[in-house]
């Protein structure tokens, strides 16, 4: 019987997710986690999709831990996740030392299929699936921060975008169930929970139900009033949101609501409406900026990041152009950007014009070197505010300093013991502002909030 995991997870916040739930699974079967993959009897690689290079890493972990299955017959490798869901099959022609594929919606069920597996099958599991309710106890990484899964899989159809293929169609799971899951969370001592969805605004649209003035009873929104009050958790996050769906009502929500942090990840993806049509993002730029501005116009001081993609099929310097300046116009606190990776079964992979490597590069690049003036110029509105940070954990260079978030997401370091105050809101004075990061010392009184 194997005794010791390792888990490697690539990809997205869902993917940590599924990544803790898993752990919760292993756990509870009895195995226990190491730090070393060579020193794991059960290795298991959450796998992402989402771009080529992501793929490639996967294969070169994977290759070495084949090659100690030669010499070690009992390791168990497992591959799950977005890549697992793709490949199916394939992936076990490719590296026949595999043992366990599972696509995304089977993680929860990792141990049913681990008992096959031990039985001295390899088994593919990628079939769709209805996810069961979350019955596992994931194992969470953090004791103060915490995900909620609210809705899984994605309906729409960005031409660019694999996650509809290997994740599904949405799943939103009922608001008593997460809910139930939030004040488990609080009565363990979690002290804020992110909200997951890959398109979050369309949490409940699967959901029976029509409210007496005739609207859809279960919306994201309401969702967020259901759940704001559970006592113990101070904050909520939520990601990732469409700026399609990102309705009036939930800025309002998002603004009445103190526990919700006054921070929005809105992928935007181009500044140009003719690439949005191409990538089927349905919303134009101008509309993108109006929801911005209706943001800023509840809470001005909103930190907004989103998601930007260069080298889209087609894109001209021209069209470069009005993404740089969309990013200057709205001033990002943080953009992940990328470029362009042609994906499989994707509408776009298959246009003939693509854009040559060495633009997309120099595209990237340029795009990332005004996104770093932006962010350092935008962090100095901080300098000598007072902030609220809930305290994480050590700062790895320095362990006289511990780190945490503000309210608008910015990682924030400050002198402290992580043991008096893991768990902590606290009240600093930022000192120093750098690009993506800020350091803060304790106000002097009264600096733990509402102790
Ligand atoms: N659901 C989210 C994004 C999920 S994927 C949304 O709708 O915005 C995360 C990010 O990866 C995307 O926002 C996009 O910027 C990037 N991405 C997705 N597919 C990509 C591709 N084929 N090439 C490059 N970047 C991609
Ligand atoms: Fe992909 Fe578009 Fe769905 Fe986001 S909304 S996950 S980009 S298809
Ligand atoms: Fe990657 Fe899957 Fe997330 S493809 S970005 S891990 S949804």
């Amino acid at each position: 019987m194997p005794r010791h995991y390792y888990i490697t997870t690539f990809g997205c916040q869902m993917n940590k997710a599924d990544s803790e739930r898993m752990a919760g699974v292993l756990e509870a079967m009895g195995l226990e986690p190491v730090a070393e993959p060579d020193d794991a009897d059960v290795l298991l690689y959450n796998t992402c999709t989402i771009r080529d290079n992501a793929e490639q890493k996967l294969y070169s972990y994977l290759g070495r831990q084949a090659k100690r299955k030669h010499q070690d017959p009992n390791l168990t490798l497992i591959v799950a996740g977005c890549l697992a869901q793709q490949e199916g099959e394939q992936l076990l022609r490719r590296v026949p030392e595999v043992d366990l594929v599972m696509g995304p919606q089977y993680a929860n069920r990792l141990g049913e299929l681990l008992e096959q597996v031990w039985q001295g099958q390899q088994v593919v599991a990628t079939d769709p699936l209805h996810i069961v309710e979350d019955i596992t106890k994931p194992r969470r990484d953090s004791t103060v921060t915490a995900w909620v899964n609210v809705i899984y899989g994605c309906n729409e159809r960005c031409t660019y975008c694999v996650v509809p293929a290997v994740r599904g169609q949405e799943q939103s799971r009922r608001p008593e169930a997460i809910r139930a899951e939030i004040e488990e969370l609080a009565a363990q001592g979690y002290k804020e929970v992110t909200l997951l969805g890959q398109n979050i605004d369309a949490y409940g649209r699967d959901l029976p139900g029509i409210t007496p003035e005739g609207r859809r009873q279960h919306t994201f929104t309401d969702l967020l009033y259901y759940i704001h009050d559970v006592p113990g958790i101070e904050r909520i996050r939520f990601a990732t949101s469409h700026p399609r769906y990102f309705t009036e009502r939930l800025i309002r929500a998002c603004a009445e609501l103190p526990k919700v942090c006054k921070h929005f990840h809105i992928p935007f993806q181009s500044g140009d409406n003719e690439i949005l049509k191409a990538m089927a993002r349905g919303y134009t730029r101008e509309r993108y900026l109006q929801l911005i501005e209706t943001i800023r116009r509840y809470m001005p001081d909103a930190a907004i990041s989103a998601d930007a993609i260069v080298g889209f099929p087609g894109e001209t310097e021209e069209q470069f152009q009005r993404t740089l300046d969309l990013v200057a116009e709205v001033g990002f606190d943080q953009l992940n950007t990328a470029a362009y990776s042609p994906r499989p079964n994707t509408p776009a992979a298959t246009w003939e014009n693509q854009v040559p490597e060495e633009i997309k590069e120099d595209r990237l690049q340029r795009l990332n070197h005004l996104v770093a003036a932006i962010a350092k110029e935008r962090s100095q509105r901080y300098l000598g505010r007072e902030e609220v940070v809930l305290v994480e954990g050590v700062n790895p260079k320095d362990s006289q300093q511990v780190y945490g978030r503000t309210d608008g997401n910015r990682l924030t370091y400050l002198p402290g013991d992580i043991e008096t105050l893991r768990g902590q809101l606290v009240r600093v004075r930022i000192i120093e502002a750098r690009a993506f990061s800020l350091s803060g010392v304790p106000l002097a009184e009264h600096s733990l909030v509402g102790s």
